[in-house]
């Protein structure tokens, strides 16, 4: 499907809206928080759970089904990502996927993990306890500041020690939107001559379901995000992607039935060969059969290049309309290249009251989030997002400003 601005552009992305019941009732600006779930996806789980308990729910038809359903959410993720199948390891979300390259490696005391001052409250606290458990070095690199000027790559390569084992980031940064440059900084990291290789850890929460991606390409390392955000699937599945050449120096930390290989008589013997080996036992598999679906359609409305295109040009418009507020500042200072637009209410007498704006526009229906560092909105747009909403967002906020 070509997607224009024409009139057709438009009826098209309005009928595939209205299978987002979330959308119907309120002006939603919070994807990078959690994503609507559309109908089809919706329908899938149902249909799922429903299957489960008419062949099963424990019996050799509903084991194949569930080994079918999680293989071919592993296959659609790679499509996405750009890479093999076998790299991706079904998880629970974004945490739990970062938390495995945290845990698995084989960390000695005085190893150094280098980690950008915009990462989140749970992968910061993982790291913290990593530190105090294992005696290791932690260091917090300075890219916000690089939201407008400067080069990422390059500072993360002047703050890499000899003994610098991890470098923990985020593809897209959640507090600013910044796009991070990953296949410079794994150039930067991969070509760093210290003690042993730097692998890098990347929290992909907020890149996956909005970039076009080629992991594979990239080089990235590990590369761990969620369905329930950009991709709009149920919450409760996500994904970590572990390059395959360094699979065997990453152990796995969270052990269970679908990780390991089997003996004859079902004794454990190895690990899958594969990205199973990080996953555990029971999930909740029609949520998987879900999420599937909820690529599939979005999918069916445009690939990753022309759902992006679009994101893209909603978030000029965003971005443009708030320029215009006088006492707004966007933190960007042109257009984003992520749906993220975060600003601040910097002049006149709502100067910082960033918490009664989110109040003020959820009263109406309309859906921000308040980040506390830097202290500011924001508000997220997606391919779904309408232009008619933006404007409406925009006025809301002049008006707030005004009041
Ligand atoms: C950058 C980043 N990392 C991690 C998370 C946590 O995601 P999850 O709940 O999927 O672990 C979020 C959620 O907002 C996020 O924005």
């Amino acid at each position: 499907m070509t997607h224009d601005s024409s009139g057709a552009a438009s009826a098209q992305i309005t009928a595939h809206r209205q299978q987002y019941s979330a959308l119907a009732n309120k002006q939603y600006f919070n994807y990078g928080g959690q994503g609507p779930l559309s109908e089809p996806a919706l329908e899938t789980i149902v249909a799922a759970y429903r299957k489960t308990q008419a062949i099963g729910p424990f019996s050799v038809a509903v084991n194949s089904w569930v080994m079918k359903v999680r293989q071919d959410l592993r296959v659609a993720m790679a499509q996405e990502l750009g890479c093999d199948a076998d790299a991706i390891s079904l998880t629970e979300d974004v945490t739990m996927g970062c938390n495995i390259p945290l845990w698995g490696q084989d960390w000695q005391a005085g190893d150094h993990i280098l980690m950008s001052d915009c990462e989140h409250p749970g992968i910061i606290a993982t790291v913290e306890e990593l530190q105090r458990r294992f005696g290791l070095e932690v260091s917090i690199c300075p890219l916000m500041a690089t939201l407008n000027e400067g080069n990422p790559a390059a500072i993360i390569g002047e703050h890499l020690r000899p003994n610098t084992r991890l470098v923990v980031i985020s593809h897209i940064l959640w507090n600013t939107g910044q796009v991070l440059p990953l296949k410079a900084i794994m150039e930067t990291c991969q070509s760093f001559q210290g003690n042993q290789p730097v692998r890098v850890l990347v929290d992909a929460a907020q890149s996956v379901g909005v970039l076009p991606l080629d992991l594979t390409d990239s080089g990235v390392d590990y590369y761990a995000f969620t369905g329930h955000k950009w991709w709009c699937g149920p919450e409760g599945v996500g994904g970590l992607y572990v390059r395959p050449g360094i699979r065997d120096e990453l152990a796995p930390t969270f052990i269970g039935w679908r990780g390991i290989l089997y003996g004859d008589r079902g004794q454990p013997t190895g690990w899958q060969p594969n990205g199973q080996r990080y996953e555990v036992a029971t999930s909740a598999y029609p949520l998987y059969a879900g999420l599937q679906r909820a690529m599939e359609f979005q999918n069916e409305w445009g690939d990753a290049q022309a759902r992006y295109d679009r994101l893209l040009a909603l978030s000029a418009q965003l971005w443009q309309g708030l320029q215009n507020i006088p006492d707004i500042t966007c933190l960007r200072h042109e257009a984003p290249e992520s749906g993220l637009v975060s600003f601040q209410l910097t002049g006149g007498a709502k100067q910082n009251k960033h918490p009664q704006l989110v109040k003020f526009l959820e009263d109406q229906q309309m859906y921000v989030r308040l980040i506390m560092d830097p202290n500011c909105v924001r508000a997220c747009v997606h391919y779904l997002s309408l232009e008619h909403e933006v404007e409406q967002l925009v006025g809301a906020i002049a008006e707030f400003c005004a009041s």
